[in-house]
């Protein structure tokens, strides 16, 4: 068969295909290695992957490209980024460099709060111009699915304006974007001191009409999440399960951010309520990992935040895993705690600071972050009827992820079988003589 659309990628020393779904407890680093391997992709779709040799046995006739012995794997998912928003915090960077914490911060109204600001006072074109340069960023560094939150508006008006921003971008850049409403991000300032009223006016006025929004305005689409910041400083854990169990009766499904500072049993709540996922992780009791290991609620760990904070602890990753948990990774990408784009850095993090090996590290960025967004039947593996987003590398063995960092080790990008060159071929140097 000669079909137009086919494409076969051969060579590939090593494909990794995550092939047999997400991976749970210790299970976590089954990469389904093909030495050697070849993926046939049909339009945006992968119809096979098996040895080079077979493959071009099979399909002599197709369109060929050649990985030069590379290493071919499924795009990364990043499950956690605040993409959408204004401006930035450089400013509080350095004042935290002088001692102020970030809740410290966010208390008198700054951090979250300033961002909030700014996000407030954007156009959906400049927000979209902004975030474009991100979502690009994400791109060639090798996501090819993430999930960005909305929570830089805290009204109606500006929170469904972030919505439009994610939905405008999604439409028209190869990043897809799988949108979560945040409204409980932070306690807005016109409510600093009646944050049960703004409880109250998420549940009975934002929630519903994210709702009717949704429907009137995503052609279709598959709701968004609905996500909470269950903090001190923030939302406590009774006004957390008020908010997600409204979502939750409106349809929603549900991720929370639980123990980033202290340890409020966001985590047992996700796992209690069927969260896709419960994110940071950082305070997290040992009774709440075991409720999560007894779930199917991911724990996505965000290791590029207490980095980005100059804090010492890390999620008590090797902990989950342990216990049964299905693990996963992302960036956080915001403006406050971790404006990083690229989830190979947050590898190379997981492999120092949450003890992962460069396998686990990659399935947790790939089939589970899948599993994260509810997601893993469509993306994360290389395997028959999945789309078809893949990465070539520029090394020929995995253990490159995680062991090296700084350096972006992708070249191409497929999404959706489309293929972007990402590494920039360098300018001609002419040396005329003066
Ligand atoms: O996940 N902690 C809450 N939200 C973000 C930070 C957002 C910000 O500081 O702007 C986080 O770390
Ligand atoms: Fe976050």
């Amino acid at each position: 068969m000669n079909d137009k659309s086919q494409v076969v990628i051969h060579n590939a020393g090593q494909l990794l295909t995550l092939a047999g779904g997400a991976q749970r407890g210790t299970q976590l680093g089954e990469l389904g290695i093909i030495e050697n391997g070849a993926v046939l992709l049909e339009g945006e779709q992968i119809l096979e992957t098996a040895t080079s040799d077979s493959l071009l046995k099979k399909y002599p006739r197709v369109k060929r490209v050649d990985a030069r012995g590379c290493v071919l794997m499924p795009g990364f998912v990043d499950p956690h980024t605040h993409l959408v928003w204004a401006g930035d915090r450089a400013g509080e960077f350095a004042l935290r460099l002088q001692g102020k914490s970030y809740l410290e911060i966010l208390a008198a109204g700054g951090g979250i709060l300033s961002t909030v600001a700014a996000t407030r006072k954007a156009t959906i074109p400049e927000l979209v111009a902004q975030t474009r340069v991100r979502a690009w960023n994400a791109f060639q560094n090798g996501t090819t699915t993430a999930e960005v939150k909305t929570g830089y508006g805290l009204t109606r008006e500006s929170e469904l304006k972030q919505l439009e921003a994610i939905l405008a971008l999604d439409e028209t850049d190869p990043l897809e974007l799988i949108p979560t409403f945040l409204g409980a991000h932070a306690i807005p300032p016109e409510y600093q001191d009646a944050a049960s009223d703004y409880v109250e006016l998420l549940c009975q006025e934002m929630i519903p009409a994210v709702k009717s929004w949704w429907i009137n305005h995503a052609h279709g689409r598959p709701l968004p999440f609905v996500d909470v910041f269950c903090e001190k400083g923030a939302f406590n854990l009774a006004q957390s399960r008020l908010i997600l169990e409204t979502a939750q009766n409106w349809g929603f499904p549900l991720k929370i951010h639980a123990d980033e500072f202290e340890n409020l049993g966001g985590a047992a709540l996700a796992a209690e309520l069927g969260a896709a996922s419960a994110d940071h992780l950082v305070k997290t009791s040992s009774e709440d990992i075991t409720a999560l290991a007894n779930s199917a609620t991911v724990a996505v760990s965000l290791p590029g935040t207490p980095f980005g904070l100059g804090e010492p602890e890390y999620t008590p990753a090797r902990q989950i895993l342990d216990a049964g948990g299905l693990l996963s990774l992302a960036t956080d990408t915001n403006p406050g705690t971790s404006w990083c784009e690229s989830m190979q850095f947050i590898l190379a993090l997981a492999c120092r600071k949450l003890g992962l090996t460069p396998a686990q590290a990659i399935a947790a960025a790939t089939i589970n972050a899948a599993a994260a967004l509810n997601c893993q039947d469509r993306i994360g593996s290389l395997e028959p009827g999945k789309q078809a987003d893949i990465l070539i590398l520029s090394v020929d063995d995995f253990r490159h992820l995680g062991y090296r960092f700084g350096t972006n080790l992708v070249t191409h990008v497929v999404k959706r079988g489309r293929i972007y060159p990402v590494t920039p071929t360098a300018p001609e140097i002419t040396n005329r003589p003066g």
